[in-house]
């Protein structure tokens, strides 16, 4: 890594991820280290941590979410019609799975994490309020989406400080285009509005997977752990 504590810069950055890690969990009483298992872990390390195992747990739930929503509206006709699905984010190019991600540099990696759950921000927004909107509506898929959008947002913030601190050039501006919602999504046949909502789930579930991945690796990479 190329932070080095010798250098007086590296304690504001230090503090930057701290700050942000008191949005994770309380640290504060932690001064220089947290030890875990006999460990102690750095800020940095921490926040690796964190990022790869709530980034694991969201990609499970949306996976949940993805299954209780086939379930419930198996009914609704053309509702798996691939050729009707079409992601917001299939204009990125990211890595594709593990061994790709493998493959990429740390920086690059941190970065199309970022790129995905900014696309994301507000697309998620649109999609746990248009759920609420739907007939028959189960109570735990409302509360799964609620939770997954908290949850991202956590990740995104540990990711976002992650960026600041160890990339040069992390705060510039970001270049994504603009989300305009999908045309389905306003559209006034209930049955077209389950499917593009279905459709969205199954990009989140796609790309979330992959946030996962990209996290976990690095987690990897940054604590040394082999094997994984
Ligand atoms: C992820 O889920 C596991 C198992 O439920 C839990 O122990 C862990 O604390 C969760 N991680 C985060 C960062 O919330």
């Amino acid at each position: 890594m190329q932070l080095s504590l010798t250098q007086p810069s590296s304690w504001i950055l230090l503090l930057l991820v701290v700050t942000s890690l008191l949005l994770w969990k309380n640290v504060a009483s932690v001064p220089m280290c947290a030890m875990r298992n006999a460990r102690c872990f750095t800020f940095f390390e921490d926040t690796f941590e964190l990022a790869g195992s709530l980034s694991h747990n969201i990609s499970i739930e949306v996976s949940e979410l993805f299954t209780d929503f086939e379930n419930h509206y198996a009914k609704v006709p053309g509702l798996r019609d691939k050729s009707l699905m079409r992601c917001h984010t299939s204009f990125l190019s990211t890595p594709e799975n593990k061994e790709q991600a493998r493959h990429t540099h740390y920086e690059a990696l941190l970065k199309s994490a970022d790129m995905i759950l900014d696309v994301w921000e507000s697309p998620l927004n649109d999609l746990v309020s248009e759920l609420s909107t739907i007939k028959n509506v189960p109570d735990t898929i409302i509360s799964k989406a609620t939770d997954i959008k908290k949850k991202i947002n956590a990740v995104q913030k540990g990711v976002n400080s992650l960026i600041s601190s160890m990339l040069q050039n992390g705060d510039e501006e970001k270049k994504n285009p603009a989300w305009s919602r999908l045309p389905l999504l306003q559209s006034n046949n209930e049955d077209a509005h389950i499917r593009s909502l279905y459709g969205m789930i199954s990009c989140l579930d796609n790309d979330f997977k992959k946030v996962d991945i990209y996290l976990n690796v690095l987690k990897c990479y940054m604590l040394k752990i082999d094997n994984c």
